[in-house]
């Protein structure tokens, strides 16, 4: 029997997303949206490239959540997308509201499934979509990590003048402006990336993939990128279906490793059908660690704003 994603929010993360799946031919897909024809009429015009692209698929879309049922994966996607010279934290409050909705349908339509949280502040979304799912901690996953690892690989790659295929990355944190890239774990093709770029570059290369979500958001104008954020998004949507035990940083529920508990947050993971299978931990230096604190202390006060409401820790 074929594997079923499940997209809530067929705006252009959630519609690339299917897009990859059906060309990767992972699972069949069912777009959501609240407007129902939008869904609908992206799955019709996708399900129709199935003959040129070679995939046999069932790709549906529509307004009715109860059409998730069975899914192996739910990928949440719907939320409002920052304007420049936003922060993600920003949309805190708006998005909340949105997720826990779409949450409150999963647990009804889906309640097997592993959730996978694309919508900002994403590990703040990711906690309050763990605490109003009750799904074990292993079943909600946030996505973040792989796309901000991808833009640090494409810019290291880029400097270095080689293929990104040979640049292994690690990073750790929130996906957020703090996040804390690790050079100390970055290698190309085995070998360390200071044998490759000299410090000073290194730390530009650091900064720029911090802030990559902002840079396409002013270049934009309107929305938020797309395409690396479904991409990244699939690697681990394929990493669970086909249970390949990837080791990618993933947002989880920490409870006390890197000194964090209670949110989500960024660390290396292994991914696999069981979901979040196991959280890595690596030594850092001193300044990784204070990197950590701070990006820490981010999540936790963006997901402060939501204790009254959601009691997050309670
Ligand atoms: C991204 O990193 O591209 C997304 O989180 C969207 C954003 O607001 O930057």
């Amino acid at each position: 029997m074929r594997k079923k994603v499940s997209i809530i929010g067929a705006g252009f993360v959630g519609s690339t997303c299917a897009h990859w799946i059906a060309s990767k031919e992972l699972a069949d897909v069912v777009l959501i949206d609240i407007f129902g024809g939008v869904a609908k009429g992206k799955a019709l015009d996708l399900l129709q490239a199935g003959p040129v692209e070679g995939y046999d698929l069932d790709i549906t879309g529509g307004d009715d959540f109860a059409a998730m049922e069975g899914s192996d994966i739910v990928i949440l996607t719907s939320g409002a997308p920052r304007k420049p010279g936003m922060t993600r934290e920003d949309l805190v409050a708006v998005n909340a509201e949105i997720t826990a909705s779409n949450v409150e349908k999963i647990k009804q339509y889906a309640p097997n499934s592993i959730i996978l949280i694309v919508n900002n502040p994403m590990d703040t979304m990711a906690t309050l979509a763990w605490k109003v799912s009750g799904f074990p901690k292993n079943r909600v996953i946030g996505q973040g990590g792989v796309l901000d690892t991808a833009r640090y690989r494409t810019f290291l790659a880029k400097e270095i003048g080689c293929s990104v295929e040979d640049i292994q990355a690690m990073l750790l944190g929130g996906h957020g402006d703090e996040m804390v890239p690790l050079p100390s774990y970055t290698t190309v093709a085995g070998i360390p990336v200071t044998h490759f770029i000299p410090e000073d570059k290194l730390s530009a290369i650091v900064e720029r993939a911090k802030k990559g979500g902002a840079e396409i958001v002013a270049l934009l104008e309107k929305g938020s990128a797309y395409y690396a954020p479904a991409a990244a998004t699939v690697e681990m949507v394929e990493a669970i279906l086909k249970d390949k035990k990837r080791i990618l940083p993933c947002s989880c529920l920490l409870e006390g490793e890197y000194g964090v508990s209670g949110t989500f947050f960024g660390v290396p993971t292994l991914l696999g059908a069981g979901g979040i299978e196991k959280i890595i931990e690596v030594p850092l230096t001193d300044e990784e660690k204070a990197g950590v604190a701070k990006s820490a202390a981010l999540v936790r006060s963006s997901c402060d704003v939501l204790q009254e409401k959601y009691n997050i820790f309670g």
